[in-house]
């Protein structure tokens, strides 16, 4: 692998996991060497190949439960939309009327994102980042979107949910909507990893800071393109900071 900088790295792969919506990779890092030593398979991001062609992998429209939230968004509020992707629920925030952020760590995605949001006449500010080494500021925003943003192993998603609840402002809320352990009867999207997926009491004891407005786990069919599509066990939580 070379990495931004041009250096090599050799990687030891220990176990590949597939699931219909994730790749993982477990590896262990062999050497660092000198450039132009290595000559090895540069590693793409898999949501790059993922995104890659014309259709969008999540389609266009906004996520299901985020549109059941329609009520609690109001013209001009700051928010932030976690892990957007190819931008169909930053671009349906921006034509509600927030002032929206988008982040996402694919370039193929932000592309895409760009191109759905000047086709719906509505300005993003979209931003290409890895999520875990970005500034998400503190008391930023008014709403914090987070819809499938189960890549993150449990360690990471504790950071990574400490840095939502300390973005948000005080009163902001938080509408977060992923996948129960149960989603892996189904494979019908989502991560294969049982560690990834959320549970009633993990979001519980996550935000037990926050108020919980709503939390529920359901079955539920959802058509979201070739990506996530069919029956389909899901969780959503409405919280909002005190
Ligand atoms: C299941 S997709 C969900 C996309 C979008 N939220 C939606 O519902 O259409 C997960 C997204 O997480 C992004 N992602 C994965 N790791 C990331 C990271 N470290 N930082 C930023 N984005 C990341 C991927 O690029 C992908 O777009």
């Amino acid at each position: 692998m070379v990495d931004e900088y041009g250096m090599n790295f050799q990687f030891s792969v220990r176990r590949i996991f597939t699931g219909s919506d994730e790749v993982w990779v477990e590896a262990e890092l062999l050497l660092h060497c000198r450039p132009g030593v290595l000559k090895g398979a540069v590693i793409m991001n898999v949501w790059d190949e993922r995104y890659a062609g014309e259709a969008y992998h999540f389609g266009t429209e906004p996520n299901a439960f985020l549109r059941t939230q329609e009520r609690l968004l109001k013209p001009g509020m700051n928010c932030l939309a976690v892990a957007d992707g190819e931008g169909r629920n930053g671009v349906w925030l921006a034509e509600q009327g927030l002032t929206v952020r988008s982040v996402d760590s694919s370039t193929v995605a932000l592309k895409k994102a760009q191109a759905l949001a000047r086709q719906r006449g509505v300005a993003v500010a979209f931003e290409l980042a890895d999520l875990m080494h970005w500034d998400w500021g503190v008391a930023r925003y008014d709403v914090v979107v987070g819809i499938f943003i189960q890549f993150a192993a449990p360690a990471v998603r504790e950071q990574m949910f400490t840095r939502i609840r300390r973005s948000l402002k005080p009163g902001g809320l938080l509408l977060l909507q992923g996948y129960t352990p149960r989603q892996l009867e189904f494979k019908t999207g989502g991560p294969a990893l049982v560690e990834n997926l959320y549970t009633e009491a993990m979001l519980r004891a996550a935000f037990a800071d926050m108020d919980i407005l709503h939390l529920r786990e359901h079955d539920d069919r959802i058509e979201e393109g070739a990506g996530h599509s069919g029956m389909s066990a899901l969780i959503d939580l409405v919280a909002r900071k005190p």
